[in-house]
């Protein structure tokens, strides 16, 4: 596809406009009203949260175990989100990770543009989403690497500094394919499948996974932007590790939108687009965005557990009944991402735009 070869403006990383030190945000940041968050109300002292799940309960006698999915499964019908503690991936480890990758976003701007990534596989480091010539955009640079299959790893899409990151995402890696393996047992069952069933369809040993780490740079007027637009993931399952110094996720529940609180140590975890279509709606992906911060800056790690990118997928006919039709269409992928990747993120419309006739 001739439009994804290159992005229509040349990218500007976010963090050098911050640097700046600029009181006013270039116009191409600044979002229509009815996008702005709103940042003096109350709604960050909601007493809602999303749910918190013990996931050492499945370890546990069955009453425990029954409990623990049962937790996980109203959080994936009524949420889209939960948090996860004792997950069983090492604190560690954890600050390993958020280590190296703040260690990456405070290279010189020349060293990480070295990795500068396009729209046809977005590996590499960037900063948009979306091809649109013009688009309003996020207040936020990233880098994406593709994690799984093991052969679609490209190393020299992954960067060499510093000097134990390369190390350290294969450790992670590992660890997040080992929990997202886990959950979608839990997942299956809970829908009222075989254990194996999700992992099966979508593609079994060959299932996809990428990392994205998000760099939010402060910003002058967050009144005013997002650090990333409201969207729902595409893939199955995203496990976010986020600071919990700093907040930022925000979670769309019925008309509102609610600040996550990240626990200390917890995993946020969020059903993607794919596993609302195999469950025939019965899990929900959600929207969610990130707001921009005037007085610190904020790194994010999710991890997107994804389909092999050329299966067929649609609603599991287990699920699937003359009261319950089915509600998409099936579609692989591969042709499914290629929307995000035009359009950039548009709230929940590309799984709307699934519907079946
Ligand atoms: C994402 C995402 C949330 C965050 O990368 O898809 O939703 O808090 N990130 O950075
Ligand atoms: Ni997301």
């Amino acid at each position: 596809m001739d439009c994804l070869k290159d992005w229509p403006e040349p990218v500007v990383p976010v963090q050098s406009l911050s640097e700046t030190g600029a009181a006013v945000i270039p116009d191409r940041y600044v979002k229509p009203p009815s996008e702005r968050p709103s940042l003096d109300s109350t709604a960050d002292e909601n007493i809602l949260g999303i749910p918190i799940v013990d996931l050492g309960g499945l370890a546990e006698g069955s009453a425990e175990c029954r409990a623990t999915m049962r937790a996980i499964s109203d959080a994936c019908r009524e949420w889209g989100f939960f948090q996860v503690v004792n997950h069983g991936v090492s604190h560690e480890l954890r600050e390993r990770i958020r280590d190296v990758w703040r260690g990456f976003f405070q290279l010189p701007t020349e060293a990480k543009k070295a990795y500068a990534n396009t729209p046809t596989t977005y590996e590499g480091y960037g900063s948009r989403i979306g091809v649109q010539k013009g688009a309003i955009l996020d207040w936020g640079d990233y880098y994406y690497l593709q994690y799984l299959p093991h052969s679609a790893k490209n190393y020299d899409k992954w960067p060499l500094l510093p000097i134990s990151i390369r190390d350290t995402i294969e450790e992670y890696g590992d660890e997040m394919a080992r929990l997202c393996g886990i959950l979608m047992k839990v997942m299956s069952i809970s829908l009222g499948l075989d254990a194996e069933f999700l992992q099966k369809a979508i593609g079994g040993d060959d299932v996809g996974a990428a990392l994205r780490a998000n760099y939010y740079p402060k910003c002058p007027q967050p009144d005013l932007t997002l650090g990333l637009s409201a969207h729902s993931d595409p893939g199955v399952m995203t496990v976010l590790l986020a600071d919990d110094q700093v907040k930022g996720l925000q979670v769309r529940k019925g008309g509102e939108w609610i600040t996550v609180q990240p626990l200390p140590h917890a995993f946020i975890i969020n059903v993607g687009d794919q596993i609302q279509v195999l469950s025939n709606a019965t899990y929900k992906s959600v929207e969610h965005r990130v707001m921009a911060n005037a007085s610190a800056d904020r790194l994010s790690l999710a991890f997107f557990y994804n389909p092999k990118c050329d299966l067929l997928l649609g609603p599991a006919r287990e699920l699937v009944s003359p009261d319950r039709p089915p509600l998409y269409q099936p579609m692989t992928y591969n042709e499914y991402r290629l929307y995000i990747r035009k359009n950039g993120p548009k709230g929940k419309t590309q799984v709307e735009s699934l519907k079946a006739m």
